[in-house]
């Protein structure tokens, strides 16, 4: 009988950061969260710095989220070995034992950026800031960022390919975000070192009710949707609308109204992920109420595509002798899917 390996293989990047969190889950009680595999615990110091170590006592592995805060210290809930915030232990169970130095915990660099908790997943000594994915609409002056967290049970790749392509709009959305001219304009896909493209541009068309409200005016528009797959997990989808004669482009389009769907699908297992969404925008900034709104109504659009990808994996589970097929749609999903695949024959192996 032959032996699928693939199904051993690790389907995600070592040596990046991957979000684990958004800043306001974090607080002083500690979050457990498992990040490619690893059972991870987050929380925050007095200082409001992060915490990020690994959620197993070093003594009988009892998760160290359950234990009780002593100041930025926590001790286990088992037999009371106290740790620090560096993951080094303070005192033993018995307080006049000498402390084992040898009973550590690992830490993991750990960075708040664009709103977001990021965690270095690999060798921690290769950490490098500087690759943290490029949210920049999520903290820029003239936007506004604002998003959720849903867990969800599948492959994360399996959201990729969905986001990367959004034809699915048409049916998986067709009772709140579908719009039939999606279908008729044809997409272009580029790759660009390790980020991917995919590209839509839609003239002269009535606007949607959503983006003729942002606009707050009737008319014809040209709109445009840009996904942007940026290694080893994130998609930002710039989207929009301008009036048709604004001048605007597919390369520069800032005249009418504009949005970045912001997407980062963080592998929990091969086939469970945390998918955390949200939407920066250029309109209505101070308008606190429209955030709320809009964070409720994504939410529910999402909702429809997690109930089509759990499924999805159900289905892939079910049927372990039959493949995945790919279509001309498929062609973004499956770029990203090439450069994450050589990008993992090249990383460690965790
Ligand atoms: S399991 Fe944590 S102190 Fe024993
Ligand atoms: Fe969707």
């Amino acid at each position: 009988m032959k032996t699928d390996h693939s199904k051993h293989q690790q389907t995600w990047v070592s040596n990046q950061w991957y979000v684990a969190a958004w800043d306001y889950e974090i607080d002083r009680t500690p979050l457990a969260r498992t990040i490619c595999n690893e059972t991870i615990m987050l929380y925050r110091r007095f200082d409001r710095t992060i915490v990020a170590l690994h959620d197993a006592c070093p003594h009988r592995l009892l998760p160290l989220s359950m234990g009780i805060k002593e100041g930025d210290d926590i001790r286990c809930r088992y037999h009371g070995l106290l740790i620090d915030s560096h993951g080094v232990a303070k005192e033993m169970p018995l307080k006049n034992d000498t402390v084992n130095k040898r009973a550590c915990v690992k830490t993991y660099h750990v960075v708040e950026r664009h709103r977001l908790i990021w965690v270095w997943i690999g060798e921690q000594d290769k950490c490098d800031p500087d690759l943290i994915a490029n949210f920049w609409p999520c903290s820029s002056e003239g936007w506004v960022f604002d998003g959720g967290y849903t867990p969800i049970a599948c492959d994360y790749r399996l959201m990729i390919d969905n986001l990367m392509d959004l034809t699915h709009e048409t049916y998986v959305h067709q009772n709140s975000i579908g719009q039939s001219e999606l279908m008729e304009t044809p997409i272009n896909t580029r790759v660009e070192g390790n980020q991917v493209f995919v590209e839509r541009w839609i003239p002269d068309i009535k606007a949607p009710p959503f983006w003729r409200d942002a606009l707050k005016q009737d008319g014809k528009v040209d709109r445009w949707q840009i996904c942007q797959f940026q290694i080893p997990n994130t998609i930002m989808i710039d989207v929009g609308v301008a009036p048709v004669g604004s001048g605007a482009t597919l390369q520069k389009h800032d005249q009418g109204v504009r949005g970045f769907v912001i997407d980062a699908i963080t592998p929990a297992t091969k086939t469970t992920s945390h998918y955390f969404w949200g939407m920066a925008r250029n309109f209505d900034l101070d308008d606190a109420g429209f955030t709320a709104r809009f964070r409720k109504q994504q939410s529910g659009v999402f909702d429809e595509d997690v109930a089509v990808l759990e499924a999805q994996q159900r289905s892939i589970d079910a049927n372990p002798n039959m493949k995945l097929k790919v279509f001309n749609i498929d062609e973004g999903g499956m770029k990203c899917r090439f450069i994450i695949n050589k990008m993992i024959e090249g990383s460690p192996k965790q």
